[in-house]
């Protein structure tokens, strides 16, 4: 009896706290620091994270993971978010009362085939923001990513793109 209920209370843990996981930050900054489209374009950095809280992170080199692209006549900037096969990909976080950083409207996650981005446009693409998101997966994420350095290579790969 004892036995049985240690197994259970094991695997729903399993189920509950290591549902694999993976956490993405991704940090604009315009030269005026506002949360509203302003004169500048923001310049963006993708962190990677295992756990929500993790500090710092890890961050990837400006730009990396992010190309431009034309939606509709309207441009866009949209990021790779390195959550392949995900079953869940949520936003976490984002400051609050942003003032130009609108989901479905100047921000948005989307799925393409296997691929997550987070997409940006208008006055949310002249704004500082720091947006977080979660990926959730079935596997480890180490099951398609060996290491960091294979994460950042899949986002300077998506920074090519664009050309
Ligand atoms: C955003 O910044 C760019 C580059 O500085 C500027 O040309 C554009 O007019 C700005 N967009 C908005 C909506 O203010």
């Amino acid at each position: 009896m004892a036995q049985w209920y240690s197994i259970t209370v094991a695997a729903l843990f399993l189920a509950l706290c290591l549902a694999h996981p993976q956490y993405r930050q991704l940090v604009c900054k315009t030269p005026d620091g506002k949360l509203r489209g302003g004169p500048d374009r923001a310049r963006c950095h993708m962190v990677i994270k295992d756990a929500e809280d993790e500090q710092p992170g890890r961050p990837a080199k400006e730009g990396e993971g992010c190309f431009t692209e034309t939606i509709n006549g309207v441009a866009h900037e949209t990021c790779d978010l390195v959550c392949p096969k995900a079953h869940t990909v949520f936003l976490a976080h984002i400051d609050q009362g942003h003032r130009s950083c609108f989901n479905f409207y100047t921000y948005k996650l989307e799925k393409r085939q296997q691929d997550w981005y987070l997409w940006r446009n208008g006055k949310c693409l002249n704004s500082t923001v720091e947006f977080t998101i979660g990926c959730k997966f079935d596997e480890p994420f180490s099951t398609q990513f060996k290491n960091d350095n294979e994460v950042f290579a899949r986002l300077a790969k998506a920074r090519a793109r664009k050309a």
